[in-house]
């Protein structure tokens, strides 16, 4: 099949490259490279430095690929960053997401895939682990984007019959990860243990996320692209607090580092798990791996 990613460039998405182009398809990446990286770049897919919001340059990039699929990756990630500018948050994830489906629909795209986040459209649930159906309660410009999104997708889906799978990620950690950026706890710490300097830990430590490993992301986004529309959570089940995590990866590391202590965040969600029945019935689709394997395969990466 013909593939357009966006974000492609990115953590998660240049591992959903490799393996689409590992299975045989046609892949085209779109990045602005804002966080992304060339050298994330598989270097068989058609690399296009273009901006989601830039009607023209997408336009030219679907005539010339002619794409089957769209995987859309590319976003504006930081949750803090969209609340000191919700607008611009807004721009890059709405006003992108409807470029793409415009020229989705002109030029016959079949199907759209879309990450979506479950940390940021139930945090502070009141079912554990959160089911799809869970009322959405986002508590920042970025969750509000989010499930916005998914609403132009089941809209489009309606009206336009293009069918769209959103899949709602947990705390997605793995080999890529930026540890120099504000999101991905285990590449910062990895990252803070391996210079020899000392993590800081917000709040009480007792948070719970629900970390999946990006292996395990990339087979949803490989199962979605047959099978039922709709929106699935892609998470473990299981809740980690950030001490637990810290303690896992001083374990693996083989260290036993103490984290600085800090005043909590405004607004941080103190339990966000993720039911994932409805993957597995529906997608087919289960974690597979365990916590601790993720931990020592994304330190193995961080030690090259
Ligand atoms: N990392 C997580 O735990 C997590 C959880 C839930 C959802 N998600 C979603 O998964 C997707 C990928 O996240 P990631 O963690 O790999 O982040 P990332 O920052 O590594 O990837 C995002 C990519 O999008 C590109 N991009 C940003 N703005 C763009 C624009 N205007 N035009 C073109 N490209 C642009 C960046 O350069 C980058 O390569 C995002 O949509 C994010 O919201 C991530």
């Amino acid at each position: 099949m013909r593939i357009l990613v966006t974000g492609g460039a990115g953590f998660i998405a240049s591992h959903i490259v490799d393996r689409y182009i590992a299975d045989g398809h046609t892949v085209s990446v779109v990045d602005n490279l804002s966080s992304g990286k060339k050298e994330r770049l598989n270097p068989s897919a058609h690399f296009y430095q273009v901006d989601i919001r830039d009607a023209d340059s997408l336009k030219s990039v679907f005539e010339q690929e002619k794409p089957e699929i769209v995987n859309h990756h590319a976003a504006q990630i930081d949750v803090r960053k969209s609340i000191a500018d919700p607008a611009f948050d807004a721009d890059v994830n709405l006003i992108g997401l409807l470029r793409l489906l415009e020229l989705s629909r002109e030029h016959n795209v079949t199907r759209f895939l879309f990450a979506s986040s479950g940390g940021a459209i139930y945090p502070d649930a009141d079912t554990f682990p959160t089911p799809e159906i869970h009322e959405p309660r986002p508590q920042s410009p970025y969750g509000v984007s989010k499930y916005a999104s998914e609403i132009y997708l089941a809209m489009v889906e309606r009206l336009e019959g293009l069918p769209f799978v959103a899949l709602r990620y947990g705390n997605v950690y793995g080999p890529r990860q930026d540890p120099h950026g504000e999101a991905g706890v285990v590449a910062i710490f990895i990252g803070k243990l391996l210079a020899h300097e000392t993590p800081t830990i917000f709040g009480d430590g007792e948070q719970m996320r629900d970390y999946v490993f990006v292996a395990d992301v990339v087979s949803a986004n490989v199962l979605s692209l047959n099978g039922p529309s709709g929106v699935f959570n892609i998470g473990t089940g299981e809740g980690t607090s950030v001490n637990a995590l810290f303690q896992n990866i001083n374990n693996v590391m083989g260290k036993n580092m103490k984290a600085i202590e800090a005043p909590g965040r405004v607004g941080e969600a103190k339990k966000s798990v993720l039911s994932w029945e409805k993957a597995k019935a529906e997608l087919g689709w289960s974690p597979q791996t365990p916590l601790i394997d993720g931990i020592r395969k994304t330190v193995e990466f961080f030690q090259l």
